[in-house]
């Protein structure tokens, strides 16, 4: 059949020059994005094993920009390079969705039964398209099964500024009997055949979120995901892989990342015969068939990605720029400093002692005071009351209207927490709908944290849902949720929908994101935070929903900078919520000074979450100073350019952000420990105007932005934990 695209190319988008090139005669499609460039091919005729297969997509190019000339000739060179032999099929590693079916061997990106157990795709192109709407280009090419009714549309989007490649899939039951399908992922990436690779990976735990780690992959399969229902605090969507050279100012940096909040998987798979793809979506392996009805469409999630030539700082620059521009909504808004009241008052809450916290927060400086766990129902501690979103009349006799006013008269916004998807069996939801969890009739319903999920797939759960929110927001002036989740997911069952329990894995979240979007739809001026036992959801799905994620419960400075470094690899700033807290505290027997442990939270949306009545004058004194501090340069942090210039270590790391137009920087550095005789290095910085002179704040000459670059800015670090805020200003002659 005859294929059209339109061509949609040379456009200038934000001053970029971008578009989708089409060489209808090769059928190679070129994507432009600003400075990288990436194709695709389904060409008319492709021989494998002498034998002609109809309508193989495969991938062409992924790197520095090149011509729609190169790529059809990079095309045609590719497979004259095709092994022949006979036990390999060239079409592993070089298939840009390769489904499960015919004369393939490596892992498959869709695997799909139909009738009779046929457990083969056998697909033919049936159209394709480029768009260009509101600063997005967006091509899709259109598939059919030859035989069986399963349509399956193959999505990128390229937007305004950004290097990111979006790519989704759409999978259409086009006849009338159930397909299942094994798996369904979003893209397969298919990088550049190197002699070595090094994969970058997020991983961790509760309280030690986001960690970082490099290890190079040898020929195989290296999974990682969830199989918990949230994002997890085990691993984070993202990968990285370079060649084993790339640092963070230089190299090559391929890189993914999955915009979803329930279980994933990726697959970063090495082929014997060279090539590498990194497949990857939503689901785990094993979690069940997702029986796609007559009829029903599924959407997977965007799977992004982004070539950088300029290291592992410029990848990172690359997503936050993203996450910035097209993920996050408001995001040119700044996230205001926030006390919350969960270490200082646990579940013990009530309207004098908020009220005595919210005094001493306002004193300090704090814009929105945060009543955390313990206001509603039966919530006096974690065995009871989860699900009943009434206030607690012993702990709050007039509602939550007087606490409010307070905060209000103190001159601060008012927020609250929530956890929405949980239930305690001792609560009256329990009592009354004791089918709307998660459970199996036959097995035991196991309790984590004294709770159970609910069954948010289900549509009457997410109605009552909205609806219980919708009444505290319009009931309260509040601007802030804090909506938590700390119960993974068992006994996943759904007995009411028996034909298809496996469905609870994606419907759940796609009910979660319904509920945001209607929430946020209604009141505009709320602003929420995702929590799950600190970072267990954190992912480009809900900060699409959400204005700033809480990114661990361990608040601790020295290990808090390695969790950040880690969030910084993908998330921006703007997001990242941190509190001061106190010390030694429940997570952390250790003792760090107060200015530390600010300017750790200072390099993200500062918070404080200490018991501040416990605090002394000459403490809140201090605090008041910090956080004025940050408000004066708070812009420059959470919109700026990130450099990592130092990695946390026992010695110095720094972090530098950098104003668009690079008048202005803040530097945050961190010495762990002093050894003895050991003067710390001198901090060479990044970014700046080499050209331009920079005033420095604590130092009085004024440096250029590349003496800045090539001698560094000497920081007098000293002791144990010592820290500094160095503010650089443009100075105009
Ligand atoms: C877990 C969160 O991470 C904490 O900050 C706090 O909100 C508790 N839940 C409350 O139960």
């Amino acid at each position: 059949m005859a294929v059209r695209t339109t061509r949609v190319g040379d456009d200038r988008v934000g001053g970029d020059r971008v578009g989708i090139d089409y060489d209808d005669e090769a059928r190679v499609w070129l994507l432009r994005t600003p400075g990288t460039a990436y194709a695709v091919a389904c060409p008319p005729e492709v021989t494998v094993h002498r034998q002609q297969l109809p309508d193989v997509l495969l991938h062409v190019y992924w790197g520095a920009p090149v011509t729609l000339a190169d790529a059809v000739q990079i095309a045609t060179v590719q497979r004259s390079r095709w092994s022949r032999r006979g036990f390999e099929s060239p079409l592993d590693g070089a298939e840009e969705y390769p489904v499960a079916g015919g004369l393939r061997f490596a892992r498959p990106a869709l695997a799909a039964r139909f009738a009779g157990d046929v457990r083969s795709v056998e697909w033919r192109l049936t159209g394709s398209s480029a768009t260009h709407d509101a600063g997005a280009h967006e091509l899709t090419l259109e598939f059919a099964d030859a035989y069986f009714p399963l349509a399956v549309a193959v999505h990128y989007r390229i937007q305004a500024g950004t290097d990111v490649i979006e790519r989704w899939v759409t999978a259409t039951n086009t006849g009338s009997a159930v397909i299942e399908l094994d798996r369904v992922d979003s893209a397969a990436w298919t990088l550049p055949e190197w002699d070595s690779y090094r994969l970058s990976h997020l991983i961790g735990r509760w309280g030690a979120e986001t960690q970082l780690r490099r290890q190079e992959l040898t020929e195989g399969t290296f999974t990682t995901g969830s199989r918990r229902g949230i994002t997890s605090h085990h691993a984070n969507p993202w990968f990285a892989l370079d060649d084993g050279t790339a640092t963070e100012q230089a190299g090559s940096v391929y890189s993914g990342a999955l915009a979803w909040s329930g279980s994933w998987e990726f697959a970063a798979q090495r082929l014997a015969q060279g090539g590498m793809q990194v497949l990857g979506g939503l689901g785990h392996t094993d979690f069940g068939p997702y029986r796609l009805a007559a009829g029903e469409s599924l959407d997977t999630p965007v799977f992004a990605g982004l070539y950088t030539s300029d290291g592992f700082g410029a990848a990172s620059r690359g997503w936050h720029e993203y996450t910035l521009r097209h993920v996050l909504a408001n995001a040119d808004t700044n996230r205001p400093v926030l006390y919350n009241s969960w270490e200082a008052t646990g579940f013990d809450v009530n309207e004098q002692n908020q009220m005595a916290l919210a005094a001493k927060a306002a004193r300090i400086g704090c814009e929105l005071f945060v009543m955390d766990d313990g206001w509603f129902g039966s919530r006096v501690h974690d065995h009871a009351g989860l699900g009943d979103w009434r206030v607690n009349p012993d702990r709050f006799p007039n509602g939550l209207t007087p606490l409010i006013d307070e905060v209000h008269r103190l001159g601060m916004d008012f927020g609250i927490w929530v956890e929405p998807e949980m239930v305690n069996p001792d609560s009256d939801l329990y009592r009354e709908h004791p089918d709307w969890v998660y459970h199996f009739p036959e097995r035991t319903r196991h309790q984590m944290r004294n709770q159970l999920v609910l069954n948010l797939a289900r549509l009457d759960v997410a109605d009552w849902m909205f609806t219980q929110l919708d009444n505290l927001l319009s009931d309260n002036d509040i601007r802030f949720v804090k909506w938590d989740m700390n119960r993974v997911f068992t006994e996943p069952g759904w007995p009411s929908n028996a034909d298809n329990p496996a469905r609870l894995w994606t419907d759940h979240v796609h009910n979660l994101y319904g509920v945001l979007d209607r929430l946020r739809a209604a009141h505009p001026d709320v602003a929420f935070e995702s929590c799950s036992g600190g970072g267990g959801r954190i992912d480009l799905g809900i900060l699409a929903r959400t204005d700033q994620v809480w990114t661990s419960d361990n608040t601790d400075g020295p290990d808090r900078l390695i969790i950040q470094d880690g969030y910084s690899q993908l998330y921006p700033a703007r997001a990242m919520s941190c509190w001061v807290t106190d010390v030694p505290n429940f997570l952390d027997p250790r003792t760090v000074p107060l200015r530390y442990r600010f300017h750790a939270a200072m390099a993200g949306v500062l918070g404080v979450g200490g018991d501040l009545s416990e605090w002394s004058d000459a403490e809140l004194d201090e605090a008041a100073e910090l956080i004025a501090q940050y408000k004066k340069v708070r812009s420059i942090v959470q919109h700026g350019r990130l450099y990592r210039l130092r990695a946390p270590s026992d010695g110095l790391s720094a972090v530098q952000y950098v104003t668009r137009d690079r008048t202005q920087a803040v530097v945050l550095a961190y010495l762990g420990a002093q050894r003895f005789g050991q003067r710390p290095p001198v901090l060479r910085l990044a970014g700046l105007d080499p050209t331009a002179r920079y005033r420095a704040s604590g130092f009085d000459v004024e440096f250029t932005g590349a003496a800045l670059h090539t001698f560094g800015l000497p920081v007098r670090l000293q002791g144990d934990y010592d820290s500094v805020l160095v503010h650089l200003t443009r100075v105009d002659d």
